[in-house]
């Protein structure tokens, strides 16, 4: 699918995304302190996707020069008061507007899925090309993500009101039909991907983000794809992290697992620029 305009966030869904950080929780925040730990060391550091420089802000504490790469200009109002000192640049990560081999650091944070899912093959590789491009030798790409959650089945027990707003997704949902099916009562079998996306999505129901949301999936990236992606372009994974237990979520909505065993929904992938 490739329906991307200038950029995916104009005014109303910057408008409640912004909102809506403000209420993230530490399990929501985790992405920020994982990032944290592996900027030690540091002097230059630039992330693409920034968004209002949330992480920008935590970065520049630890780091000497900091600059905030976006698309869309809605989206970064607000990075004056989160980062003064980043250096802003309004640009498309597969152009990036920035010096070569000049970052000891280069992060993305829940941008790339949308470059592979609104995007194309090619503008994927071209901005991983391009992040690599302006990492210096040895540098590293902290690329922060959702992880697909698999193939395959859960049962799970929701209370009845969950099980309505689950059959609103459903109805609303179109980037793939989803469907569960009623086990016993409040018991239910969902696919594992259904699940995910219904856990993380269902804020965004009636809301400015909703026809985004509908059309993209929060499961992407699986760990063997994001190796040949990376590797393409000369980068090698050195560390990889799992986290944000589904079980969470779940449990945020008083559900819980039934059968089938729970697993992580988002990863931070470290990798290392290689000459
Ligand atoms: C989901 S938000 C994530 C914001 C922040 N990094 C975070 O982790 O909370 C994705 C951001 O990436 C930006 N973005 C999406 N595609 C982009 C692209 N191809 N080039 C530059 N920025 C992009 C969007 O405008 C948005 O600000």
């Amino acid at each position: 699918m490739n329906n991307k305009k200038d950029s995916l966030y104009g005014e109303s869904e910057a408008e409640f995304f912004r909102k809506r950080a403000k209420s993230w929780d530490k399990q929501d925040l985790r992405k920020f302190d994982l990032m944290s730990n592996h900027i030690g060391g540091c002097k230059r550091l630039v992330e693409i996707g920034c968004g209002w420089g949330q992480f920008l802000g935590l970065a520049s504490k630890q780091v000497d020069e900091v600059w905030g790469v976006d698309e869309s200009v809605e989206m970064t109002k607000g990075i004056e008061d989160n980062c003064p000192q980043a250096k802003l640049v309004i640009c498309k990560a597969d152009n990036l507007d920035l010096p070569s081999d000049h970052f000891d650091v280069a992060v993305t944070s829940q941008m790339l899925h949308e470059v592979k899912l609104f995007g194309t093959l090619d503008e994927l590789y071209k901005s991983l090309s391009e992040i690599r491009r302006v990492l210096a030798f040895g540098g590293k790409y902290l690329l922060l993500d959702h992880l697909d959650a698999g193939d395959g089945n859960v049962d799970v027990f929701l209370p009845p009101e969950k099980i309505d707003l689950l059959q609103e997704f459903e109805s609303k949902f179109e980037y793939y039909r989803a469907k569960h099916s009623v086990m016993a009562g409040d018991i239910i079998r969902i696919p594992k991907r259904t699940l995910q996306d219904f856990l993380t999505k269902d804020v965004f129901l009636n809301s400015a983000m909703e026809s985004m949301e509908m059309n993209e999936t929060h499961n992407v990236f699986t760990r063997k794809e994001t190796e040949e992606y990376l590797a393409a372009v000369g980068m090698e994974i050195e560390d990889w992290i799992e986290f944000m237990d589904i079980s969470h979520d779940l449990s945020k909505k008083d559900g819980g697992f039934i059968s089938g065993k729970p697993w992580m929904r988002k990863f931070l992938c470290v990798a290392v620029k290689k000459e």
